[in-house]
């Protein structure tokens, strides 16, 4: 303690000195109340005593963050964040410290975000160790961010039993990434998704902590007494010294060093987690995997598929072109399958087909439509369908991952599919924080081979694609039909369907493939604007994903408007759901799990992954189709766009279903990609308690769906919502429930983003305890 002392002291002496040239920020070491920050200006930050520290706004990509960063180092290293999922913050943002103690931002527009909003700090103070503190009149600290830590542990600083490190999105994005480093309560510390590393402490619970002292020593403890695992050992110098740990964006946790005495060196990592650069799971995305390549993790899509987005390989691949109708017999010839050997991959397989060699599975696949992806693991063939999550290459050799592609029929000569591949520097950045002057004249040589190489395969690539594009252009985007063709497929519009809010639905099938199809006949309301509704066919028949309903055509011709879709044998979920039980089983606890799943899939795919974010607008079970697999697909998504088009005219109009609508839609609020998670939630109660939202049969207290869900939550008798003989998993329905309410919470901004929700879906996030619902309205 001493020693760390007097080397605190001697770093202090020479960080004063630069502190004196940062002229952007102010060196104080009380904050007062009714102090308060911009983003931009004179003051942006309030440093530590030393300067080594500031607490204040520092730049993001596309606007603002708060948190903390080391002040005293050349480079930008941010150690805290607030409010993450808030990110970005506009250069109009104000942080304060109020005068009754609470610590806001605010955005424009009035909106806030809350920091502590408890109230009651008398003054607050950013100290040397990197910790910003708020505390009582009294000097007793009321909230401090070694509390709440975000990606990075300072000297000093414990994760504690249930708390986690979550990774950023990028250099300049500090929002919640892919990667969670979590400290269990049961001694564990676990990294997710998918657990890809753990410590294997979970017999030592529930007292464990990870710690990192001023020497660099990152380690274990238990009872705050007994060491049980030492990551680093002591002994690294302390003088001159910062050290820090920092869940990086591949997903490994590394021991960074700073050298105070010497501001022209960069970082350097002391210690990493592990060697494998390819270790975290996700690192890219669905339909993605990673392999080492010049020493830095390199992103690949497995053949057929391209980057989804080419700066962001963590949100992986989707397919380089659309497979439309394999059962179509032209269509079917240029069907093959690829192999992608040593793999191994989430598995999510629906059918095990009888097919004891490699080609026997390969042939099965081809034949059946359903199947997308077949895994071949020692005589057994998996069926699956995509996406295909967390693939792995392993040393492995009889593991065999089939994909479904097209083959080029003209030239059959080159496989185009093993050629789609794109290279990817993962982790330009990391090189950076070794020695430059050292590595300098490698990066050279790596960047002109780097440039080279992309180069080649951005031609091959290119040369290969183009090539596809001309043979494949009918089948990549929907159809446009006549409306006699339309008329011819469905018989003179004899068989009717259902209809929704959109218009009435018909059954078709196509003579020539003789595929049964799906025929909506838009409302007249949404006759108007030929250019839009052409324009939003091309958006949604963009769309790629196994729980959206494939648009396969359109027509567009004087008034009529009509959508041709894939065909779900099964119906909607409301039929699924709300049918009287003579008529049809419900589905079974598992099956209702997985339906919710698939939806969130679909609507997360719809707001983030796909090229042109969509808010649905109308999520409700009427708009999801169940296929025979059981697996949902959202339909009537990017109509609502067509809608707004007549919109401006009658304003007060509500889009979304009776309901299924935030509340925002009656307060004529700006309408968000939050409406969507209002209305999931609600279907989320109308899956795990298999009946409407309004049902006037049943008691008062009973009658509206969420204020039951609510109450039954509050008196902790979840098992009323389901059937009493059902065989429910309590633990699973109480995180279902959780999710859901979180997702109907009146107030937007409470609600998770539906990335989020999948994360809570998937069990790889904590979910915390969520407010009444109308809470937030009692306060206002
Ligand atoms: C900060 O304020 C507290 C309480 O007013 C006071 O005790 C302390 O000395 C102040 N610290 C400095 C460095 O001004
Ligand atoms: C910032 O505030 C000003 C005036 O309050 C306003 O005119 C401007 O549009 C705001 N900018 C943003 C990005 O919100
Ligand atoms: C955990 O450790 C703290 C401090 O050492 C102690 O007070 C507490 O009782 C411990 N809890 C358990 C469950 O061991
Ligand atoms: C940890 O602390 C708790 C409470 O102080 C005690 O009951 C428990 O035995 C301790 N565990 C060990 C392994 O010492
Ligand atoms: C871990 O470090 C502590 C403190 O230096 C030491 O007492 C302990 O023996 C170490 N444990 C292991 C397993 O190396
Ligand atoms: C500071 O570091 C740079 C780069 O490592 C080195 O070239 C320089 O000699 C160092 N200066 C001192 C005073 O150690
Ligand atoms: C393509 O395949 C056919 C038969 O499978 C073969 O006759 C032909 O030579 C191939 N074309 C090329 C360019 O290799």
């Amino acid at each position: 303690m001493e020693t760390s002392l007097s080397h605190m002291a001697s770093f202090i002496a020479f960080v004063c000195t630069i502190s004196l040239a940062i002229s952007t920020a102010k060196s104080q070491s009380n904050v007062t109340r009714g102090s308060s920050l911009k983003p931009t200006g004179a003051t942006t930050s309030w440093l530590s005593p030393s300067g080594l520290f500031a607490f204040g706004f520092y730049p993001q990509t596309d606007g603002y963050a708060v948190g903390i960063y080391i002040a005293g180092i050349p480079e930008r290293t941010v150690v805290w964040t607030a409010s993450r999922n808030d990110l970005p913050l506009s250069n109009n943002a104000t942080l304060r410290f109020t005068s009754d103690g609470r610590l806001t931002v605010e955005q424009t527009q009035g909106q806030q975000i809350n920091i502590f909003d408890t109230g009651g700090a008398s003054f607050a103070s950013m100290q040397d160790t990197g910790n910003f503190v708020l505390y009582e009149s009294t000097g007793t600290v009321l909230w401090q961010t070694f509390d709440h830590p975000t990606d990075t542990l300072l000297p000093g600083q414990r994760l504690l039993p249930g708390q986690s490190l979550y990774s950023g999105v990028s250099e300049t994005d500090q929002s919640i990434g892919v990667f969670q480093l979590s400290m269990q309560t049961d001694g564990n510390l676990v990294q997710f998704p998918n657990v890809y590393w753990q410590s294997n402490t979970g017999e030592d619970g529930p007292n464990v902590t990870l710690n990192l002292d001023s020497n660099g020593f990152l380690y274990l403890l238990k009872n705050s007494t007994f060491f049980i695992l030492n990551f680093t050992q002591k002994g690294y110098p302390t003088k001159d010294s910062l050290y820090r740990m920092k869940l990086d964006l591949d997903g490994i946790f590394r021991l960074y060093h700073h050298d105070l005495s010497n501001t022209s060196k960069s970082g350097s990592v002391k210690w990493a987690e592990t060697t494998n650069k390819c270790i975290g799971k996700g690192l890219c995305g669905v339909n993605g995997y990673c392999v080492v390549m010049n020493d830095a993790a390199t992103c690949r899509c497995i053949p057929g598929f391209e980057f989804i987005n080419e700066e962001r390989s963590s949100l992986g691949c989707r397919r380089a072109y659309t497979i439309e109708s394999c059962k179509n017999p032209d269509v079917e010839t240029r069907i093959q399958m690829t192999n992608l050997d040593n793999v191994r991959w989430d598995e999510s397989t629906y059918v095990i087909p009888k097919a004891s060699t490699q080609e026997e599975c390969s042939s099965a696949c081809l034949t059946d439509c359903n199947c997308e992806v077949a895994l071949f693991t020692e005589q057994e063939c998996r069926f699956q369908r995509l996406p295909i999550r967390y693939i792995e290459i392993i040393d492995i050799e009889q593991k065999v991952g089939l994909i479904k592609v097209y083959k080029s029929s003209e030239d059959n000569r080159t496989n185009p599919t093993n050629q789609a591949i794109h290279l990817k520097k993962v982790r330009q950045k990391e090189v950076m924080v070794i020695g430059v002057s050292l590595v300098s004249f490698s990066v050279i040589v790596l960047l002109i081979a780097g440039i080279i190489l992309y180069r080649a395969q951005a031609w091959a690539y290119k040369k290969i694609s183009e090539n596809l594009n001309v043979q494949l252009f009918e089948d990549m985007g929907p159809k446009a039909f006549s409306y006699a063709a339309l008329e011819k497929i469905t018989d003179g519009f004899k068989e009717e369907l259902g209809s929704g809010s959109f218009g009435v639905v018909y059954k078709g099938i196509i003579e020539s493939s003789m595929r049964p199809v799906a025929v909506k006949k838009l409302k007249q309301e949404l006759a108007q604007g030929e250019r839009e509704f052409q324009t939003e066919m091309k958006v949604i028949g963009r769309t790629h994903h196994r729980n959206l309903a494939k648009l396969l055509g359109y027509c567009c011709e004087g008034p009529e408007r009509l959508l041709v879709l894939e065909h779900m044998s099964q119906g909607s979920l409301a039929d699924i759901l709300f049918a009287p039980e003579e008529s049809k089983p419900k589905p079974c606890w598992t099956e209702r799990i997985k339906i919710a799943v698939d939806i969130a899939h679909g609507i997360l795919y719809l707001h983030e992954e796909c090229e042109h974010p969509i808010i649905h607008c109308d999520i409700k079970p009427q708009n999801i189709l169940m296929d025979e697999f059981g697996c949902a697909k959202i339909s009537d998504f990017g109509l609502a766009k067509l809608l707004e088009h007549d919109q401006t005219k009658t304003s007060t109009m509500i889009r979304g279903t009776r309901g299924y609508v935030a509340p925002e839609w009656h307060k004529r609020l700006p309408i968000t990609v939050k409406v969507d998670v209002y209305s999931f939630g609600i279907v989320l109660f109308n899956i795990l308690c298999c009946r409407r939202n309004v049902d006037n049969n049943l008691p008062d207290n009973e009658a509206i769906l969420e204020e039951w869900v609510y109450e039954c939550y509050e008196a902790n008798q979840l098992l009323k919502l389901v059937d009493y003989d059902e065989d429910v998993e309590k633990g699973r329905l109480e995180q279902m429930v959780k999710i859901g309410l979180w997702c109907v919470q009146e107030e937007p901004s409470l609600r998770p983003s539906m990335k989020r929700v999948v994360l809570m879906l998937e069990g790889t996030v904590k979910i915390p305890v969520p407010p009444n619902p109308t809470s937030f309205l009692g306060v206002v």
